[in-house]
């Protein structure tokens, strides 16, 4: 269940867990130096991204890495609290925005914590206009999680509001989810100027983790060129990142939600589930 041995990657963090000896499973871990909790918001402001499915995947795979991982789910839709079998009424990410301190849960079997999605959310943006310091709210709410978690994961909705505010304000990176298709380039411009936004007036440390192109499918044409050409435009016009390899698309992707299990347990050998865990090696360490 726990890694061999990685390393977090990039600025200050410098996180250090060693096993020398896999079949001794209890070791203590190393800890090298003072590391700080990294948060990453899944974003793109276009729907069908797989945004969920990109949360879910990094977060359960960074478990089964030995991560002590949290998931935040921040759409009202609540697909990521179904996958990972939240419960709502226990505690929710809408209360955390509240300023409640809401206790993280995992189901047995699945050790990925998760704050759940409430449908009061979708309310929020209402709620909060004109109250001030609403932007800050997650970002003040995660300084409780810090000990306890090296990784965030932050499941955003495809809109522009509160929420996605929070999410990049809390954010240390921001991964962006896309597809290649014709509006691949159109997505990535928008969320652009949301992020420029964020780094002008809330959070100027934000960082592009990277341009992740999902559901890719090698077969066409159609999809390699989108790929290229928009992989290219991110690059050298926005100078964002792009992961190497695309998450490809897999029938396994779809069958692990619906049985809401973890891809990494539910079909390691999967074109997505090794995908995955490449653009995780990209983002944390090999
Ligand atoms: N690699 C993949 N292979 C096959 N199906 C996939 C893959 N990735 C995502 N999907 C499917 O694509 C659909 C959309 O994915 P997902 O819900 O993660 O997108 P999203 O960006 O979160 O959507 P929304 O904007 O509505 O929140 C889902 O049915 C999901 O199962
Ligand atoms: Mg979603």
């Amino acid at each position: 269940m726990r890694p061999e041995r990685y390393s977090i990657k990039s600025g200050t963090v410098a996180l250090i867990r060693i096993r020398p000896i896999s079949s001794i499973r209890n070791l203590l871990y190393m800890r090298s130096e003072e590391y700080n909790m990294r948060v990453f918001s899944i974003s793109s402001q276009k729907g069908g991204t797989a945004k969920t499915t990109t949360t879910a995947a990094l977060a359960t795979g960074a478990t089964h890495r030995g991560l002590r991982t949290l998931c935040i789910d921040l759409d009202p839709q609540g697909s990521l609290t179904t996958i990972l079998r939240g419960r709502p009424e226990e505690g929710n990410s809408y209360r955390l925005l509240k300023g409640q301190r809401v206790k993280p849960q995992t189901e047995t079997g699945v050790d990925t914590y998760i704050i759940p999605a409430a449908l009061e959310l979708a309310g929020l943006d209402a709620e909060l206009a004109n109250t001030p310091g609403r932007d800050n709210r997650l970002r003040n709410a995660l300084e409780a999680y810090k000990e306890e978690f090296d990784l965030v994961f932050i499941d955003t909705a495809p809109t522009l509001g509160t929420l996605l505010i929070n999410a990049l304000t809390a954010s240390t990176d921001v991964i962006i989810p896309v597809q290649a298709d014709m509006f691949a380039s159109q997505s990535l411009y928008q969320l652009k100027g949301t992020i420029d936004q964020v780094r002008q007036f809330c959070n100027p440390e934000l960082r592009v983790a990277g341009v992740l192109f999902t559901r890719y499918s090698a077969r066409t044409t159609l999809a390699r060129s989108m790929w290229e050409k928009t992989y290219n435009m991110a690059e050298e016009k926005l100078g964002y990142h792009c992961f190497r390899h695309p998450i490809r698309e897999g029938v396994a992707a779809k069958e692990a939600q619906t049985l809401r299990v973890p891809l990494i347990r539910y079909s390691p050998k999967s074109n997505p589930c090794q995908d995955y865990e490449k653009a995780l090696d990209e983002i944390i360490g090999g």
